[in-house]
C-alpha cells in the first residue's frame, strides 16, 4: 500500500522526528518529484507515489540517531510500521550507496546498501542535492561529499555515475538547476 503525502508527515513526526528532520525530507520529495517527472515525460516508466512516499520517509531513522547507522535503523522502523515498500529507501540513500565491503568497514551489517531500483536511485540523488530546506547545484553537492569524505573516496565517483545516469533519463536541467 502507498501512503498519502499528509499520512507520511504524520508518520515521521509520530515516529519522533525534528522539525528539521521533517523538512528536510519534504524539500527532498520537491526535488525527487522535480525529477521523476521529467523522466516520466521523457517516456521512462517510474512508479512516482513510490518516490514521494520513499523521498519523505528516507530519513525517518533520524528519529533514533543520526549517525551511519539512521538508513538502517529507518528500515527496521519502516518494517515495523507495515512500510516495508519504503524501508530501502531508508536503507540505501546514504552517501551515494555503500557496498558492502564499506558498510563492513562502518560497522553496518555485511551486506550492500546500494540504490537499486530507479526510484531509490533518484530519492538517494535529490538527498544529496538538499542543502537543509534549499536545493543546491550538482556541482556544489559533489564539492560537499568530496570535502566530507576526502577527494579519493569511492562515493564520489559513485555520486558522478548517479548524476550521470540520471541526467541520461531525465535529459538534463532541473536536476542542474
Ligand atoms: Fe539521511
Amino acid at each position: 500500500m502507498l501512503i498519502g503525502r499528509k499520512k507520511a508527515l504524520y508518520t515521521l513526526e509520530n515516529a519522533g522526528c525534528s522539525k528539521k528532520v521533517i523538512q528536510h525530507c519534504q524539500t527532498v520529495e520537491r526535488i525527487s518529484l522535480t525529477i521523476a517527472k521529467r523522466i516520466l515525460s521523457r517516456g521512462h516508466k517510474l512508479d512516482i507515489h513510490l518516490v514521494s512516499g520513499g523521498a519523505l520517509l528516507h530519513d525517518i531513522g533520524r528519529a533514533s540517531t543520526h549517525g551511519v547507522w539512521h538508513g538502517v535503523e529507518g528500515g527496521k522502523i519502516l518494517r515495523r510500521l507495515g512500510l516495508r515498500m519504503f524501508a530501502k529507501f531508508a536503507e540505501h540513500h546514504l552517501g551515494a550507496g555503500i557496498p558492502k565491503n564499506e558498510a563492513i568497514k562502518l560497522g553496518l551489517p555485511a551486506r550492500d546498501f546500494i540504490p537499486k531500483t530507479l526510484e531509490e536511485k533518484i530519492v538517494t540523488y535529490a538527498d544529496k542535492l538538499a542543502m537543509r530546506n534549499r536545493k543546491i547545484s550538482y556541482g556544489r553537492a559533489l564539492e560537499l561529499l568530496r570535502s566530507d569524505l576526502g577527494p579519493k573516496h569511492p562515493a564520489i565517483e559513485r555520486f558522478k555515475k548517479l548524476h550521470e545516469e540520471i541526467q541520461n533519463l531525465s535529459g538534463g536541467g532541473p536536476a542542474e538547476t
